[in-house]
């Protein structure tokens, strides 16, 4: 396995767990000196339980990147990042080629390079071409194999996959690509056996069709702002036809993350430069750049102002069970809310924000209750389970204010309202004590007047 990222770990450690003998290289040594002292390097559920049962077996090594790394193996896989250049949407396929032009020369005789990483229709050639020009007489196989893996629930997914897609042109290829899968062929796993240049669209086809529901959902979620709507009933009453389906139609504050985002902006590039401009495509980039730019501005029309104010941030990984932030919609926000004047602390389960340059204005509170302890308002970002689970009654009285903004719509208005929250979710109206008749305020309201806004006791 090259690469011991998110991709080439979850993929080598439960490759080991069918029983293949797995040695993952990476040029990273500082992560290779964690793996070997048995450590992830990234928090993924399950991982480390996997991987420690799987090195205490004997079937899962590291090593630092040693191109004879591969002179045994009969599977190559290579898992190595495919990011976007620096100022331009095309994927930079730089390591992955610098990894083929290393490896080249070690290859055995049959041996079957599979390629993981996420890349443009036509790499999987290109790869075929630099091995065979380097070594005209070796007979080899290139496989596309593009991965479908959920951060936060990669093992999950590797092992409980909806579908296999094997891009090759020879049987040899085929023939390890069944030998590697046999398990889940056996389990009647659908595979997708069609060319290398299918595999690749597939993957990027796949992420651009998600990264477009999610991107409607939003748009929805804006209409039913404007409508007096409610997009919790709208993407309830839409997902539940079969042919549209329910996943992905949660609106939030933007997609992020290592994928949608430079994968959307890879497959827009792709179109453009072949002449075949992939629009919708190139609309969702841009919904969700405008997305992630107008979070601060909704925080601050909640609000009155930023000025001044005290802001808890509840969650900075782009999405939860993972402490990646790579485009995470809070790196946008924070220091928009910064720049606007508001002292912003912000809390995260896994996070560690330690030399995060866009979190440097802001401070990282220990828990979740030092996050709230004495805040104007709280903008929930992230749907970690502790932050579906708050004690609403208690978390109000931490805070001064009284104004809850739940990007992930994580609570009824009910709750809220019931706890003396000014409830701002998104896709529907705010709930706000001048938008009701007393006769329309629960017991929320109550309290507030009780305890009088903006003056709660704490603790
Ligand atoms: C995504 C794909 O889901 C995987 O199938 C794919 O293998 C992976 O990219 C990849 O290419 O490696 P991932 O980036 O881990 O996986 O995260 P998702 O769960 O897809 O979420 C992406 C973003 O969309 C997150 O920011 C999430 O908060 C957002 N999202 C997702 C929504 O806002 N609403 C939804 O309904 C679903």
């Amino acid at each position: 396995m090259i690469g011991a990222g998110y991709v080439g770990l979850v993929t080598g450690t439960c490759l080991a767990k069918l029983g293949f003998d797995v040695l993952c290289l990476d040029t990273d040594a500082e992560r290779v000196a964690a793996l070997k002292g048995g450590r992830s390097p990234i928090y993924e559920p399950g991982l480390d339980a996997l991987m420690e049962k799987q090195v205490a077996e004997g079937r899962l090594r590291f090593d630092r990147f040693e191109p004879k790394g591969v002179a045994r193996a009969d599977f190559v896989f290579l898992a190595v990042g495919t990011p976007s250049l620096p100022g331009s949407d095309e994927a930079d396929l730089s390591q992955i080629f610098d990894a083929t032009r290393m490896v080249a020369p070690q290859l055995r005789p049959g041996a079957c390079l599979v390629v993981k990483s996420t890349v443009p229709a036509g790499t999987n050639s290109a790869i075929r071409a630099i091995v065979s020009d380097r070594r005209p007489e070796l007979a080899f196989s290139v496989v596309s194999n593009p991965e479908f893996l959920r951060e936060g629930r990669a093992v999950e997914d590797f092992l409980r996959p909806d579908r296999i897609v094997v891009g090759c042109h020879d049987a040899a290829g085929r023939a390890g690509m069944e030998r590697i899968y046999r398990s889940f062929m056996e389990q009647s796993v659908p595979v997708v056996f069609t060319t290398p240049e299918n595999a690749e669209l597939i993957k990027y086809a796949a992420n651009a069709f998600l990264a477009m529901k999610v991107a409607f959902a939003n748009e929805v979620s804006d209409l039913c702002e404007a409508t007096g709507g409610d997009v919790r009933d709208v993407v309830r009453g839409i997902g539940l036809d079969a042919r549209i389906g329910p996943s992905f139609l949660q609106p939030g504050p933007g997609f992020g993350g290592s994928c949608f985002p430079k994968d959307t902006r890879a497959f827009v590039d792709i179109g453009r430069r072949l002449g075949r401009p992939q629009r919708l495509v190139e609309a969702v980039v841009a919904i969700n750049e405008d997305r992630k730019e107008s979070l601060a501005s909704r925080v601050s029309e909640a609000l009155g102002s930023c000025a001044g104010k005290t802001i808890a941030i509840l969650g900075v990984a782009f999405k939860p069970d993972t402490d990646d932030l790579r485009e995470a919609p809070a790196l946008r926000l924070i220091p928009a809310l910064v720049e606007a004047g508001a002292a912003v602390r912000f809390y995260d389960p896994q996070v560690d924000a330690d030399g995060v340059s866009e979190l440097e204005g802001a401070d990282q509170a220990p828990s979740l209750a030092a996050a709230l302890e004495g805040a104007d308002a709280a903008v929930l970002v992230t749907e970690w389970a502790e932050f579906r689970m708050l004690d609403l009654v208690s978390a109000r009285r931490r805070m001064s204010g009284a104004t809850f903004i739940d990007f992930r719509n994580v609570y009824s208005r009910e709750a809220m309202d019931e706890a003396g929250f000014l409830y701002h979710p998104i896709g529907s109206a705010p709930l706000r004590d001048d938008a009701r008749s007393p006769e329309q305020a629960g017991s929320g309201r109550r309290q507030r007047q009780a305890v009088g806004d903006g003056q709660v006791a704490v603790g």
